[in-house]
């Protein structure tokens, strides 16, 4: 016999077929575990979304910088850091024509969610026409977690569901969570738990409200260690996520994962080859994440464009029970803003850098990409230690 719990707060559970109150379920379960499903209003259009999101050969062009890191991006290429000039920036990257055939889904930064282009077209019609799905950034970033070993926690929970409301209605139908885990902080136990809760937490929140939870813990890159140290620390995290999302009741089939590849450390004295991050990247997967989840969607996290393409395409080498993709903010952005260098003059050029990026990932996806032919640029390395979002 199954059991199925209703949404809280009717708190109602369903045993065979019959309503029954919590103590007489609960006791009726006794040495049984109640398989638990959230019956939401908007589950089917949260599978719907997930799904389109993974649709075959194509990926999420990340574009939530916040303010500040959006001000170190146009500060690289000499502008200063005004609404004005990261409406234009961002305008180049959603008008991009053909951007839709590589690009399912662009994560936006809430002052984007509201801007238009220079002529007055809303962004999100921008993309809506383009078949690529809207999506805001809605932690409020890191800070400081006391009692911890100088690691962080994500703030964002406080009037969460609020702001996922406005949001939608607004257009955006998947949303992002990036937390951080700091593999020479230790990690500490409190900060994995930390990080954990709060994505689920998030991820509920997110469903409640129609959008598809995007679930980024980053296990940086930063410090020394060998990749069986990141795949140990990878597995610890992944375990505790998967933990608290069931106990939160998220539907899994209505989220997308954003996990960093498993690499060695940044400054680790050798390298490893695309196929050995792929190896253990996807033995930290088969461990860890069920085949209900429809989309793995990885972040690039500091490696090269090249890098960050040659690793998701050895990834794709054989079918995997999950969508295997890419959510690049960094390693799809770097040679269209190097193009741009602010110029209208330049625009067409650096829209066409983009479809460059956007479709050699797009081949990476279906395990077809090759790197011959890319140029010196795109295979620097953009590691930073210590980075925020
Ligand atoms: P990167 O691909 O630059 O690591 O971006 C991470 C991210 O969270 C973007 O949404």
């Amino acid at each position: 016999m199954s059991s199925v719990k209703l949404r809280a707060p009717s708190s109602q559970w369903i045993v065979g077929g019959r309503p029954l109150s919590r103590s007489v379920a609960l006791r009726s379960e006794i040495r049984r575990v109640a398989a638990t499903i959230r019956a939401g209003s908007y589950t089917e259009e949260l599978v719907q979304t997930a799904k389109s999101i993974s649709s075959p050969g194509r990926g999420i062009l990340a574009i939530d910088e916040s303010n500040a890191t959006c001000g170190k991006r146009l500060a690289s290429i000499g502008l200063d850091n005004t609404e004005t000039n990261r409406q234009a920036y961002r305008q180049l990257l959603l008008t991009t024509p053909g951007l839709g055939e590589y690009i399912s889904g662009a994560i936006l930064f809430e002052e984007t969610l509201y801007q238009a282009t220079t002529d007055g077209k809303k962004f999100v019609d921008c993309l809506r026409g383009e078949n690529i799905v809207p999506g805001i950034k809605v932690d409020k970033g890191l800070v400081p977690l006391p009692g911890s070993n100088n690691e962080s926690w994500c703030q964002g929970l406080d009037g969460l569901a609020s702001r996922c409301a406005e949001y939608y209605k607004q257009g955006a139908r998947f949303a992002k969570w990036r937390t951080v885990v700091s593999i020479p902080c230790g990690p500490s136990n409190l900060a994995v738990k930390e990080a954990a809760w709060g994505l689920a937490r998030y991820a509920a929140i997110a469903q409640d409200n129609g959008l598809v939870p995007i679930v980024e813990p980053e296990i940086l890159l930063d410090g020394d260690h060998t990749i069986e140290r990141t795949l140990e620390v990878a597995e610890f995290v992944w375990a505790q996520v998967f933990d608290y999302l069931t106990q939160n009741n998220v539907v899994l089939e209505g989220i997308l994962l954003k996990p960093s590849m498993v690499t060695p450390g940044a400054e680790h004295k050798e390298k490893a080859s695309p196929e050995t991050i792929a190896e253990y990247t996807l033995k930290l997967l088969k461990r860890r994440v069920p085949p209900a989840v429809p989309g793995i969607m990885f972040l690039s996290g500091g490696q090269s464009e090249v890098e960050a393409t040659l690793n998701l395409n050895a990834m794709n080498q054989s079918p995997n029970p999950w969508h295997v993709s890419f959510s690049y903010a960094r390693a799809l952005q770097n040679t269209v803003l190097k193009t741009w260098q602010g110029l209208p003059d330049n625009v067409e050029a650096a829209q066409k850098a983009l479809l460059i990026r956007a479709k050699a990932n797009s081949m990476a996806q279906l395990g077809l990409y090759t790197s011959e032919g890319e140029n010196e640029e795109a295979k620097k390395g953009m590691f930073q230690k210590g980075y925020t979002y």
